[in-house]
């Protein structure tokens, strides 16, 4: 199934919980915090069941990749019971997620494997414990995070991904020290350019760190040689060390938007459609749902909707800074 722009819907990233145990700096800065949040009510949350439903009539339109978020999608309890779930849907050959990995005992990480999940990406913006806790305002370790990477890889879930998330001035001198921490082992660290999601996380350009520099900076002590795409539209451009050590990606939706291959939608926990990370307003797939839509209406109205899309925000930002800031925020729709 094909946008207004020809992109083909091909995944679908579902946040099971808008909730979290962190206050990312860049994603639900404290300060603000009871100002500005609202949960989500337990009642308006979809049922796994209800997820499940919607994941199936996506994989009839072609969708065949889903990744789970949040808020932190591990604070949703028996989130492994969607997983296995999703992993019946026919057609769905991808299942993943995203996590910041402070609950990933390794009991959990089996569990999730058991019932079907084949990839995880875990969030770590820096090493040191001062730092980590100036971005994440959690009074968690960073050992807690390395833990949980190890207890994905003990579980069979590696190559795991790591995300980190590049502030400038804030975390920029870790990243060749968080190159060299995943150097020789079989993860893929990403750096991510600090993006201006929702509305609340005072986004600047002097924040971010353009994909390029860090890459030249790693290059200079680890030299790198770019590598072809895993597939068209991939979010992340990949790099491998010249010398053997394994790769990295960098994630640029700034400084080298990536919109032209964009075939994510994303369902948020209560049940509205986006159709982009940046969008103002969702369609509400839990009404339909829950006043008996057949499969056949849902199916049409999912038709419709994709048919029409044009987004491609990352590759217009520039002309949009004066619009009003009514952005969903990243925790209802998970990156
Ligand atoms: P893989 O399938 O493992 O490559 O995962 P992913 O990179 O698509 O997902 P992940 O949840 O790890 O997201 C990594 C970063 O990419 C986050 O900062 C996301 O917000 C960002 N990202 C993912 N998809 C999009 C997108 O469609 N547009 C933009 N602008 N950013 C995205
Ligand atoms: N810019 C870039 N990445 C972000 N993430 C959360 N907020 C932002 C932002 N403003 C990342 C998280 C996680 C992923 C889902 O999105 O750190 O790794
Ligand atoms: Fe939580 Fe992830 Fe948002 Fe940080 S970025 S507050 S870990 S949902
Ligand atoms: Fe897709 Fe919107 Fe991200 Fe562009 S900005 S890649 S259209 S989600």
């Amino acid at each position: 199934m094909q946008d207004a722009s020809g992109r083909l819907l091909r995944d679908l990233r579902i946040s099971v919980t808008d909730r979290c145990n962190f206050r990312c700096t860049y994603c639900m800065p404290k300060h603000i915090f009871h100002s500005h949040y609202r949960f989500i009510p337990r009642s308006d949350l979809l049922s796994f069941e209800e997820v499940a439903r919607v994941a199936g009539l996506f994989a009839a339109l072609g969708v065949r990749k889903i990744r789970i978020t949040g808020g932190e999608p591990l604070v949703r309890r028996d989130v492994e019971r969607l997983v296995a779930m999703l992993a019946k849907v026919e057609g769905i050959d991808d299942i993943s997620l995203t996590t910041n990995g402070s609950l990933l005992t390794r009991e959990k990480a089996r569990t999730l494997r058991d019932a079907g999940l084949r990839r995880l990406n875990v969030s770590l913006d820096a090493l040191d414990d001062e730092t980590f806790h100036a971005i994440n305002d959690v009074s968690l370790p960073v050992s807690r995070v390395l833990d949980a990477i190890d207890n994905a890889a003990a579980a069979g879930l590696s190559p795991v991904k790591v995300n980190m998330v590049v502030k400038a001035g804030l975390n920029e001198g870790d990243i060749v020290p968080m190159a060299r921490q995943f150097r020789e082992t079989p993860h893929i660290v990403r750096f991510i350019e600090f993006m201006d999601v929702g509305c609340t996380n005072g986004w600047r350009m002097d924040d971010v760190v353009p994909a390029r520099e860090i890459v030249a900076r790693i290059h200079k002590e680890f030299p790198l040689r770019p590598v072809d795409p895993n597939y068209p539209g991939e979010v992340a451009r990949r790099w491998r060390y010249l010398d053997g050590g394994g790769e990295i990606g960098v994630i640029a939706s700034v400084t080298e938007p990536f919109c032209g291959g964009c075939g994510r939608a994303r369902l948020s926990a209560s049940g509205s459609l986006y159709t982009c990370l940046f969008a103002t307003g969702g369609h509400d797939l839990r009404a339909m749902l829950r006043s008996g839509g057949s499969d056949t209406e849902i199916l049409d109205c999912l038709r419709a909707i994709w048919s029409r899309r044009t987004d491609r925000y990352s590759e217009i930002r520039g002309e949009q800074t004066d619009r009003p800031l009514s952005r969903v925020e990243m925790s209802h729709i998970g990156g």
